[in-house]
């Protein structure tokens, strides 16, 4: 049986490799200075061993084994045979060692089988580095050379730009062998990050440039609303394209502001900031200077939405107001609790209020979920919402009855039951956004 397996690998051996052909594989083997080279050969183990098997560079010995195995000078510390396969590891490879490499290999059946591949060692690429200009560039007038350059055996560059592969036509242009981009004229679009790759077969490097091409500013727009309500926050806000960025100045009617953001900010709109405003945009570098005008009117704020039962509610506690303030009159009864005003509002205005009894509530009320007491309820009879509710969120107050005359409330509520806020107008209602 071993004899059978010893018979079909010598065939085989000596059909397709008499000749030394396809021991290795096609083309070179590739090392770099200081690396390892490994030259593997095709054969399967055989069930014998090898009788012999030489490797030579140049004709120099580099092992002959078995036996004494004999080493080449300089190749000690650095081979390792493997003796099942006849493969070769070379390591700590200098320039110097690249060349014509042999092995020449005898079976147990005492056929020889000859083999022998190429090694080039590269120099590893070193300390690459792109050169560009110093001077600042200006789209659409200056030019600009990128050259690529690196210490070691350099075979191949290839360019990109933000990632993407950087390729000839239009401004750009390559020359010696893709170590230099030349751009000219440079435009708004060629700003970015160079980076060129350097290689060889058994390394790489790059090396990267940010190219800044100034211009602008230009394709500026005023962002923000022409009408806007008092008291409400507005922003404008100037958007322009420059490089570097530009710095704004921002006119009021003519007038300097002292704004230099993009971004003109008024926190509350009084009427008086109805008017025309302009903002500038200068590039420091470029010296170019645009402007764009926007004008501003104020507004009424827009009272809240009230729904047609929410107003008959009002009505109805309007009412009742006018007539708890006449029994309140009659009863001569009527500044009994008038001190605790401001806790009452601190209580609705930021937390549920736990502090008051729920006796004091007029008409408990654990069937509403936070919000909607921002709609006008009208099943509640007038000042129910005014009224602690410990089942209720801070959204509490923001039922419309908080929003009753000052005068009407105090009547009703200095006899019966807690304090009440003082009246806030539609300020309940900006609270009420917080909520
Ligand atoms: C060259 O690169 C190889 C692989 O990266 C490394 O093993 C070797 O030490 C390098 N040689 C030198 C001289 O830096
Ligand atoms: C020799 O090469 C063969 C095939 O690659 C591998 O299986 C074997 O472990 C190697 N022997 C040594 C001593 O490295
Ligand atoms: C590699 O070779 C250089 C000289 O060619 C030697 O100085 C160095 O010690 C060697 N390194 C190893 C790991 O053998
Ligand atoms: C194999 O190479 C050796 C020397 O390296 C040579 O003597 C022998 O004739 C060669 N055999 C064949 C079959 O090429
Ligand atoms: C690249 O080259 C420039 C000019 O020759 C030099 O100033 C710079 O320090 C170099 N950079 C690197 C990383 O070698
Ligand atoms: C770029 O290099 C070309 C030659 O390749 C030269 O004619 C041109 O003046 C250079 N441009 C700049 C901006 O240095
Ligand atoms: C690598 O560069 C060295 C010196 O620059 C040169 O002697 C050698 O032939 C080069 N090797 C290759 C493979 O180009
Ligand atoms: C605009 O009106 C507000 C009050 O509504 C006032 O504080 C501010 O000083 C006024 N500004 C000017 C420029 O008159």
């Amino acid at each position: 049986m071993e004899t059978a397996v010893a018979i079909s690998l010598t065939l085989f051996i000596l059909t397709g490799l008499c000749a030394g052909q396809g021991l290795f594989p096609q083309g070179s083997v590739n090392g770099a200075e200081g690396g390892t080279a490994m030259f593997i050969t095709n054969l399967i183990p055989p069930a014998q061993p090898f009788i012999k098997i030489s490797w030579t560079v140049g004709g120099a010995n580099i092992i002959t084994s078995p036996g004494d195995d004999s080493i080449g000078p300089g190749y000690g510390d650095r081979i390792t045979l493997n003796k099942t396969t006849g493969s070769l590891e070379l390591r700590n490879l200098t320039l110097a060692d690249s060349g014509e490499y042999r092995v020449s290999i005898t079976t147990a059946t005492a056929e020889t089988i000859n083999g022998s591949t190429e090694l080039v060692v590269y120099e590893n690429i070193s300390d690459a580095n792109i050169t560009g200009p110093s001077n600042n560039l200006f789209a659409d007038v200056s030019s600009a050379n990128l050259t690529c350059e690196a210490a070691g055996n350099i075979t191949t560059i290839q360019w990109t730009k933000e990632g993407q592969p950087l390729s000839a036509g239009g401004n750009i242009l390559f020359s010696e062998e893709n170590r230099k981009v030349s751009i000219s004229p440079v435009k708004r679009h060629d700003n970015g990050e160079y980076v060129c790759k350097l290689t060889n077969p058994a390394s790489s490097a790059t090396a990267s440039y940010r190219m800044i091409v100034n211009y602008g500013p230009e394709s500026m727009t005023i962002l923000g609303q022409n009408v806007a309500e008092v008291e409400l926050f507005t922003l404008i806000y100037c958007s322009v394209q420059s490089v570097p960025p530009a710095t704004f100045t921002w006119l009021f009617n003519g007038q300097q502001t002292g704004v230099h953001e993009a971004g003109y900010i008024i926190r509350s709109v009084s009427y008086n900031n109805s008017g025309d405003y302009r903002c500038d945009a200068r590039n420091d570098l470029t010296g170019n200077v645009i402007s764009v005008d926007h004008s501003l009117s104020v507004k009424d704020k827009t009272p809240p939405p009230l729904s047609p039962e929410g107003a008959a509610g009002i009505a109805v506690a309007v009412m009742l107001v006018v007539v708890a303030v006449a029994l309140g009159l009659y009863f001569g009864i009527t500044h009994q609790r008038n001190n605790s005003t401001n806790t009452t509002e601190t209580g609705i205005s930021h937390a549920p209020d736990t502090s008051h009894g729920p006796g004091t509530s007029l008409a408990p009320d654990t069937s509403h979920g936070p919000g909607t007491s921002l709609a006008p309820d009208t099943s509640h009879g007038p000042g129910t919402s005014l009224a602690p509710d410990t089942s209720h969120g801070p959204g509490t107050s923001l039922a419309p009855d908080t929003s009753h005359g000052p005068g009407a409330k105090g009547g009703v509520y200095e006899n019966v039951g807690p304090p009440l806020p003082p009246p806030r107008g539609s300020n309940i209602y900006n609270r009420s956004i917080k909520c």
